[in-house]
């Protein structure tokens, strides 16, 4: 008998709403919420309200979009944390009541372990996923963490970051520079057009495979104003170049500790994913690197890095398969690793 998930997202600024089926994508909808485009970043608040007027058209249109009715689902996967806890309460607080309400079971996931499985969504039979163990370089606005994976349910931490998270150091360097947020989209746009050598930034000295990114941060900062004292238009004159300066260390900090940890694990395959997985330097950086070392690469498709519910159904897939489903009284968590 076929197993059909429905998959809830609500942790952070995205309401989606996924179907699959046996593993097989059916659809996947995403609601992005605007309103916080003028604050410069996310409003907690503002984005509960925008999850729950969101969460039912949302729900419907991804049911619709399948091809399926309600009553077919196996189960209702949720994400259940990490995120801002008011709007990670209405994915969750959803899933509950509708799995009340056709009598299935509701299976939460971890929304890191999202990103990790994203790889598993198939389109069709013949998409090629990655075999275990591999290493998933995990790179988003909360978090940076480079993942042995084991299994589905079987994940170990190598290293993360000690400070920011490389969407955040992508972020707040492009706020400086007076680009709108997330500035990670605008930077990887400047950058293609810059000159990645024209600006040198400090680069971290940690032991192991953590990163840190609040170094280049404030090389970054004492960069713009110290130039800033000589020419006023400095930014301006100068944006593709320290763009594509910028993303150029970002990338040269994320690799490093990512070949260091490859090498000590020995694996074959290498995997990112989260949304700094979207920037065309990372992408092809990684794609260099496994090519040169004759690794397995897995890019996911730029629909699978944002925060999506196909992930969050496909996590939940694998542990309906184990049977591992949750209790109506089991809450959401803002904090956790993997
Ligand atoms: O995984 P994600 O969608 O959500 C959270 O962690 O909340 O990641 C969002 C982060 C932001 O920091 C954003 O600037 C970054 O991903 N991002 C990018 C690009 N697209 C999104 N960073 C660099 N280049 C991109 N093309």
């Amino acid at each position: 008998m076929s197993i059909t998930i429905l998959g809830i997202e609500s942790s952070c600024d995205d309401t989606s709403a996924a179907v699959i089926r046996d593993g097989i994508l059916l659809s996947n909808v995403i609601a992005s919420q605007k309103v916080h485009e003028e604050y410069g970043g996310v409003v907690p608040e503002l984005a509960s309200r925008a999850h729950q007027q969101n969460i039912v058209p949302v729900v419907d249109t991804a049911l619709k979009r399948a091809g399926i009715d309600k009553h077919q689902l196996s189960a209702i996967a949720f994400t259940r944390g990490p995120g801002l806890l008011g709007s990670l309460l209405v994915g969750t607080s959803f899933a509950k009541g509708l799995s009340l309400g056709l009598n299935v079971p509701i299976v939460d996931v971890n929304h890191l372990h999202g990103h990790v499985l994203s790889h598993y969504i198939k389109r069709t039979e013949e998409d090629i996923v990655p075999e275990f163990p591999y290493i998933c370089l995990l790179i988003s606005g909360g978090n940076s963490q480079i993942i042995l994976v084991k299994s589905p349910s079987d994940m170990e931490v190598l290293g993360q970051t000690i400070d920011d998270a490389a969407g955040e150091a992508f972020d707040k360097c492009a706020k400086v520079m007076g680009l709108p947020y997330p500035g990670g989209p605008h930077i990887d746009r400047l950058a293609a057009e810059g000159d990645c050598l024209k600006f040198r930034f400090a680069r971290p000295r940690i032991p192991g495979f953590d990163y840190s990114f609040s170094g280049l941060k404030t090389s970054f900062l004492y960069t713009l104003r110290d130039n800033i004292k000589t020419d006023p238009d400095f930014i301006e004159h100068n944006k593709a170049d320290l763009a594509a300066s910028l993303q150029h260390t970002i990338i040269a900090i994320l690799l490093d500790k990512l070949s260091k940890a490859v090498e000590h694990t020995g694996v074959k395959t290498v995997a990112i994913g989260g949304g700094v997985s979207a920037n065309s330097g990372v992408r092809a950086a990684v794609a260099d690197y496994c090519m040169k070392q004759n690794l397995k690469a897995f890019i996911p498709e730029r629909s699978f890095t944002t925060d999506n519910a196909a992930m969050v159904a496909m996590a939940g897939y694998f542990k309906y398969l184990d049977n591992k489903f949750c209790d109506y009284d089991d809450a959401p968590y803002a904090r956790v690793t993997v």
